[in-house]
């Protein structure tokens, strides 16, 4: 055998997920962990969407609708945008690896803060593409470095708003002096992952920047508010001709039936969308105040999580917390070596945790 790994892909560190609850258990031979390490909806999907899987389990045997015609459509009209500017992505992972892939080769490159959402570099890197990273100042992207680091080779532009793992958000008036600043031949894809979630007043929605006529990617999921994150479904709001573009790199089952209805479903449930965000924001708040009390410096959370800074290696924290029975995720990949992320939990979780916290520190 004479099989070569292309060099640009010899060289990737894969992306290493928050630990499954089954496979702590295994593990450990513990019961009834604790996940807070993911950023998942602790109240579970919505009972809508379990709903409309149960009753469309019965149709998978067919191929799913390719296009997703009617879960675009009620997208579209949430939005208020036509339904060719939507495209449905396998999660919104896909989505920013299909517009890596649409629009990144050896010669046209990409911009990424670090720390981000590691899937960002991930997917630059798997195009053999180059990339330039531009450090966050005081947790926050640096936006004007990042439209300064554009050039002719540039493409494209990772913004994740919030920042994952600081919980940082970038404003609304920063928002727009970056597009001033921004090569009009340069794409950004906005990754709104945590949208519900937030509650600043000066967060930018950028389908507005869309409507504006700017060269934006917003993504979304049904992963994080509307607890779907098993299903993997997300979706990019674009210009027209850039779903076009999207749309003939993916794979064309990339949805499958059940995530289509569930995510219907869920999209209609307001009410689910609207009980997460408020116990989030209480959640957030007791576990702020409770970290603080205990001395913990933390980034405050815009989002369903905490990058909080540890007096021992992020990793030694993890493990002890692990031994616990709570899962949480160390910060090591992200270059933090003495900080974890917390998922924002149910009361009861995030009590878990601080007990566990107390035992993990002392
Ligand atoms: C910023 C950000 N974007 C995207 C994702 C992944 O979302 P999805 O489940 O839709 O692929 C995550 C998951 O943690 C995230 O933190």
């Amino acid at each position: 055998m004479n099989i070569r790994i292309p060099d640009h892909v010899r060289r990737l560190t894969p992306y290493v997920p928050g630990k499954p609850i089954e496979e702590a258990e295994r593990q450990l031979g513990i019961r009834e962990v604790v996940k807070l390490a993911s950023n998942e909806n602790p109240l579970g999907p919505s009972p809508r969407a379990l709903e409309a899987m149960r009753a469309a389990a019965g149709r998978v045997h067919r191929y799913p609708d390719g296009h997703g015609y009617a879960l675009r459509l009620a997208l579209a009209a949430r939005h208020g945008v036509p339904a060719t500017q939507v495209v449905l992505g396998n999660g919104s992972t896909e989505l920013l690896e299909v517009a890596a892939k649409a629009f990144l080769s050896s010669e046209r490159g990409a911009v990424v803060a670090e720390p981000a959402f590691i899937m960002y570099r991930i997917a630059v890197a798997a195009m053999g593409a180059p990339l330039v990273s531009v450090p966050l100042r005081e947790d926050r992207h640096d936006l004007p470095a990042m439209a300064a680091a554009c050039d002719e080779r540039t493409a494209l532009v990772y913004i994740g708003n919030p920042n994952n793992p600081t919980g940082t958000y970038v404003t609304r008036s920063q928002m727009d002096e970056y597009f001033r600043r921004l090569p009009a031949h340069v794409l950004t894809v906005v990754d709104e992952a945590y949208f519900d979630y937030v509650e600043a007043t000066d967060y930018p929605d950028c389908l507005e920047d869309l409507r504006a006529g700017r060269g934006v990617v917003v993504l979304r999921t049904f992963s994080k508010i509307h607890g779907l994150a098993g299903m993997r479904i997300g979706y990019a709001v674009t210009l027209k001709e850039v779903a076009s573009a999207l749309d003939a790199v993916r794979s064309p089952f990339n949805t499958s039936v059940l995530a289509q209805v569930a995510a219907r479903a869920a999209l209609e449930d307001t009410e689910h969308v609207a009980r997460s965000r408020a116990e989030n924001a209480r959640e957030a708040r007791f576990l702020s105040e409770e970290l603080s009390r205990r001395g913990l410096e933390f980034v405050p959370p815009a989002a369903n999580f905490l990058l909080v800074r540890t007096p021992a290696r992020g990793e030694e924290v993890y493990q002890n917390l692990l031994r616990l029975g709570v899962i949480v995720r160390p910060m090591e990949a992200y270059g933090y070596s003495h900080a974890i992320r917390l998922s924002v939990g149910t009361r009861r979780e995030n009590q878990r945790l601080l007990e566990a916290l107390d035992r993990a520190l002392s």
